[in-house]
């Protein structure tokens, strides 16, 4: 588990509609940062399918859906459920804050 916070981006860098990426600097794992209606959600940035990029894929914020590239799966970008096949098992789900100008979030799993 990361104790500390990684720096996602500036918070005007990341506009309603769009995502950003990260890499937690304690785990290494890859962050994607996503700006709902100015609600921000985190999630790990791997697809529980065949562990792609889910920010290689597409931001839907009329469903608050990330779509996976490759094979199409789609994912709650609020909690990380699988919404469709062909992946079942939800994405991690980060902790996410705005702090100092900028938008911040960690690894938290253990
Ligand atoms: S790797 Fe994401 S749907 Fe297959």
């Amino acid at each position: 588990m990361s104790e500390s916070w990684t720096f996602v981006c500036a918070t005007d860098a990341l506009l309603p509609g769009e995502m950003k990426t990260a890499f937690d600097e304690t785990t290494g794992a890859g962050i994607v940062v996503f700006n709902l209606d100015g609600d921000l959600y985190a999630l790990e940035d791997l697809c529980s399918h065949e562990e792609f990029e889910l920010s290689s894929g597409g931001f839907d914020p009329g469903n608050a859906t990330v779509e996976c590239v490759l094979h199409g799966a789609k994912f709650d970008i609020r909690d990380g459920r699988a919404l469709c096949a062909p992946a079942y098992t939800p994405v991690a789900k980060f902790p996410v804050k705005m702090e100092q100008g900028g938008i911040w979030a960690r690894d938290d799993r253990d």
